[in-house]
């Protein structure tokens, strides 16, 4: 089984780059910078207490990302493991205002992932776009400002989608519904978080549908709470990027069931991987869990994977060679 997950063609649509920053990276870029104890980074505790004390660690971490180098190197070791791990195609995540609050310049952010996403490109794989997150703790007013600081690259091609993240807490989907119809008239791609166990979880998601109008949602899972939410979402075709060692870190639990029952009401659920440098494992480590814990067939774990590249935003012929690739390698 192991085999069949790592070899079954994969695509990763929830992944932080800054999640990625393993400790000894964390140390090397801390040294290299002067920004931070070393011997702090290394010490990555197991379990978080939940979303806010996760994103405490996750910022500190990240301070010493400072060069357009910095993010090249970043990159170009998770594409490389991503590889391993199996995925052919994935959207990821970064975090500019975490960056360019630092006084770091937008450019070195995304000049470096770029670079990095080409290189890995030229070298077998995968393939990757990006999409921009908005940090949702931070004012509106920033959120506005980042988005003309990635038009040019919009123009480019090198940044496909927006996306929404970081403290959920008193930061609901309303707050940013201009911007995102701002980026949405700019030509972007539309998904917002939905963490598991948050204050009005679901009034957040019934935003993410009615007012902002995503395309995907990033975890997700708390709509099981709300019949008429759940068959809506599947009647959209909305995707709900499922990512269970992060469930299982921050909140105890791997929430294998509410996947199985998502796929069983027709929801496009799939498999990722959030911050695998704090949750201990990347994709693949994610569909093992995930099997493990409820017992999935062959055919359930491609069809996870099958509803990844559904809810991706590649073509829709790239879609139907990725999809005839999960049949062939599973031989349906
Ligand atoms: N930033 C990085 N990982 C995140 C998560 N799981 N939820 C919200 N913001 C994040
Ligand atoms: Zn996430």
């Amino acid at each position: 089984m192991d085999d069949f997950i790592r070899r079954l063609p994969k695509c990763e649509l929830h992944l932080h780059l800054e999640g990625t920053l393993e400790p000894a990276m964390a140390s090397a870029f801390a040294g290299r910078h002067g920004t931070g104890e070393p011997d702090l980074l290394e010490a990555r505790p197991g379990t978080f207490s939940g979303l806010s004390d996760f994103l405490a660690a996750y910022y500190a971490a990240m301070k010493g990302l400072q060069t357009e180098a910095d993010f090249y190197e970043l990159t170009s070791a998770y594409l490389e493991t991503a590889r391993h791990q199996g995925v052919v195609y994935a959207e990821l995540f970064f975090d500019p205002q975490a960056h360019t609050a630092r006084g770091v310049g937008f450019d070195a952010v995304v000049s470096g992932i770029h670079r990095a996403q080409q290189d890995a490109r030229d070298r077998g794989g995968p393939d990757t776009a990006l999409i921009m997150c908005f940090l949702r703790d931070e004012p509106v007013s920033s959120a506005v400002e980042t988005l003309a600081q990635s038009l040019p690259y919009r123009a480019r091609g090198w940044i496909l989608g927006v996306g929404l993240d970081s403290d959920e807490r008193g930061n609901p989907p309303e707050k940013f519904a201009g911007v995102f119809a701002d980026a949405r008239a700019a030509g972007y791609r539309l998904t917002m978080h939905c963490d598991p166990r948050q204050d009005d979880s679901l009034a957040h998601l019934w935003q993410c549908l009615d007012l902002v109008g995503v395309e995907r949602i990033d975890h997700g899972l708390e709509c099981l709470a709300d019949t008429r939410l759940t068959e809506e979402i599947a009647r959209r075709r909305i995707g709900l990027t499922a990512c269970p060692l992060s469930n299982l870190r921050l909140y105890g639990t791997l929430m294998a069931d509410a996947v199985t029952e998502l796929l069983a009401r027709g929801v496009l659920v799939s498999l990722h991987s959030d911050d695998p440098a704090y949750f201990g494992g990347y994709i693949a480590d994610n569909f093992e869990a995930v099997q493990e814990a409820s017992g999935l067939t062959r055919s359930d774990l491609a069809r996870l994977a099958k509803n990844a590249f559904s809810a991706s935003w590649l073509t829709a012929g790239r879609t139907r060679s990725y999809l005839a690739a999960v049949d062939e390698h599973s031989g349906a």
